[in-house]
């Protein structure tokens, strides 16, 4: 597979700034723990996502996986990077269930990870899931 060029950090500033506004919309009253997620797409789309907690707990979807299946739903195919806008003390990377659907559909894409307080964590998906599982007959 190509190579993916690097975001710059103008562009992680964009991408962040979208996952920020994303969380804006998250409905989380159980843990009261809001996230957002922001997809930037290779033809320069960008989906946002937030997560949306369900009453019966195990329902609730992750900002990652909302970002992941919003992009899907509207055709986008090859991505670029991700990013996730929390509130808690230190940059908060995807859950496991998230990191296998983004591996599922996006592949090895940038990681970029923020905070209200301004820390930036960067990484790659394949830092965070090494040896993910792969169907065979994916197309
Ligand atoms: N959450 C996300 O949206 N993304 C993650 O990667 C981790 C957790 C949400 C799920 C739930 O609504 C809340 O954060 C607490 O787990």
């Amino acid at each position: 597979m190509a190579e993916r060029l690097p975001l710059t950090d103008t562009d992680r500033d964009a991408l962040v700034a979208a996952a920020r506004a994303a969380r804006e919309q998250a409905a989380a009253p159980y843990s009261l723990f809001r996230v957002g997620a922001a997809l930037l797409a290779e033809d320069g789309r960008v989906f946002g996502g937030c997560n949306v907690e369900s009453a019966t707990f195990g329902l609730t979807v992750c900002a990652e996986r909302t970002a992941v299946f919003k992009a899907i739903s509207e055709g986008a195919r090859r991505f670029r990077a991700v990013a996730v806008f929390t509130g808690a003390d230190e940059p908060t990377p995807p859950c496991g269930a998230c990191r296998q659907v983004l591996w599922d559909q996006c592949r090895d894409i940038e990681v970029v990870m923020e905070v209200e307080n301004g820390r930036r964590d960067v990484t790659t998906l394949a830092v965070l899931l090494p040896r993910a599982f792969e169907l065979e007959g994916r197309s």
